[in-house]
């Protein structure tokens, strides 16, 4: 989102507080916010409010500045993207019949970017043959517009109408001003631990959080991938738009995997799979007794092992990550050569700002040819299209040759 120039336009209507979520999450991500208001908006939401979270003026009347300014042209032609959050059943009818009475609704006329609306109301509104022809009208022009989701509304009605999450908003957003140079291809991401029970109520598991492999699913679906994310237990909320697949054990993962791995053009494995699980799953929970308890552990299943052996049939890109505490380059190297990978990440977990739950990551890429890279401390997303876009590199390379 870095350099990325977004308006926001907040109509009249009561999720107008949930705009403010979304400029956060704009702003969190490096974006540059601009915020334009209609005048109903600004009697559920203060200007003010959007003016410190973006830092920038908000406009809400046409005339509030005097002089030669004619921003609603220069927002409107010097920006990336302009999404209305919410978008009332007023101002979709405005955009759709080229109505301009106010800043927001002319803005969008001299707009040179792509639109995104998102409409926000009432469900029999919504059903509303007018506002349904409205938005019609409006896909028919090429502007997106992203559906409602449905549930118990403001007005204690249930049904479709209620702006949807900020976050999704974001992520569909994201796309939309993203490369589009995954599209048409089937990339699988595993992420998180997994865990291995010991008895009914224990088990063992890692500190893998899955921020690393869930931001490599966003960053790959927001570049045009079909993404199929098999993930462990994580506290996190898959990516909007792709196929998602929990898993605990290892085992499972494995067999997850290996029912997609056939028809992926890249596998990333980024999951932090347990190397051995306990012998025998206790039935009922291992009462105390003594003063110690011995658990016999047996290895799990080598899936990206398996990957790798068969990645000659499959002709799939393979990236494994190699999280160490000690003798990083030697292990990654290791484990590049010996589970047959074309890139290995590797991660030292032995930082307290890098690696396992943290927001950043500081990641070694060894590739096959023997090239190494290092990539500074950056936000997750940024370290997943960094590889993403060393991945797309050797797929080009492939195709080319
Ligand atoms: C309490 C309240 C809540 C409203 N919520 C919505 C809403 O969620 N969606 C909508 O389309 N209109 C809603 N309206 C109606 C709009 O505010 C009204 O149509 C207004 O003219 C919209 O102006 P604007 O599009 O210029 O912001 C609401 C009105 C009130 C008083």
């Amino acid at each position: 989102m870095n350099n990325k120039k977004i308006i926001v336009g907040i109509s009249g209507g009561i999720a107008a507080y949930k705009a403010a979520e979304l400029v956060r999450l704009f702003i969190k991500a490096g974006a540059d916010i601009e915020v334009a208001m209609t005048q109903n908006a600004t009697r559920f939401v203060t200007a003010t409010t959007f003016e410190a979270l973006s830092g920038n003026k908000v406009i809400s009347d046409m005339f509030q500045h005097e002089g030669p300014d004619l921003e609603h042209i220069t927002w409107a032609q010097g920006s990336d993207l302009i999404i209305i959050a919410p978008a009332t059943a007023n101002i979709i009818a405005k955009i759709a019949h080229g109505i301009g009475d106010d800043f927001l609704s002319t803005l969008l006329f001299a707009a040179t970017a792509r639109i995104l609306v998102c409409p926000a109301m009432n469900s029999q509104m919504y059903l509303n043959p007018a506002v349904q022809n409205n938005l019609r009208l409006l896909s028919q022009r090429g502007i997106t517009v992203m559906d409602p989701t449905q549930g118990v509304l403001a007005c204690k009605t249930e049904g479709p109408g209620r702006l949807p999450d900020p976050e999704d908003i974001f992520e569909l957003a994201s796309a939309l001003i993203s490369k589009q140079d995954l599209a048409g291809l089937q990339v699988m991401i595993s992420a998180g631990p997994t865990i291995e029970p010991i008895d009914p109520v224990r088990y063992i598991t890692n500190r893998s959080s899955g921020k690393m492999g869930y931001a490599l699913a966003r960053a790959a679906r927001q570049r045009g991938a079909t993404v199929t994310l098999i993930s462990g237990p994580t506290n996190l909320r898959p990516p909007t738009g792709v196929s998602f697949n929990s898993v605990k054990t290892a085992e499972e993962m494995r067999q997850a995997i290996m029912k997609y791995h056939h028809a992926c053009d890249i596998i990333i494995k980024a999951a932090a799979v347990a190397d051995y699980k306990v012998d025998q799953i206790a039935r009922e929970k291992i009462k105390k007794a003594g003063n110690d308890l011995t658990l016999k552990l047996i290895k799990n299943p080598d899936i990206l092992a398996q990957l790798g052996a068969e990645k000659k049939k499959y002709k799939y890109i393979l990236v494994g990550f190699a999280a160490e505490t000690q003798n990083l380059l030697q292990n990654a190297q290791n484990k590049l050569i010996d589970k047959n990978l074309d890139i290995i990440v590797a991660n030292d977990v032995s930082r307290d700002d890098a690696g396992f739950d943290t927001d950043n990551n500081k990641i070694k890429m060894i590739f096959k040819d023997g090239r190494e890279e290092d990539s500074p401390l950056i936000p997750k997303d940024q370290v997943a299209n960094l590889i993403l876009d060393r991945i797309k590199g050797l797929l080009d390379k492939r195709n080319a040759g």
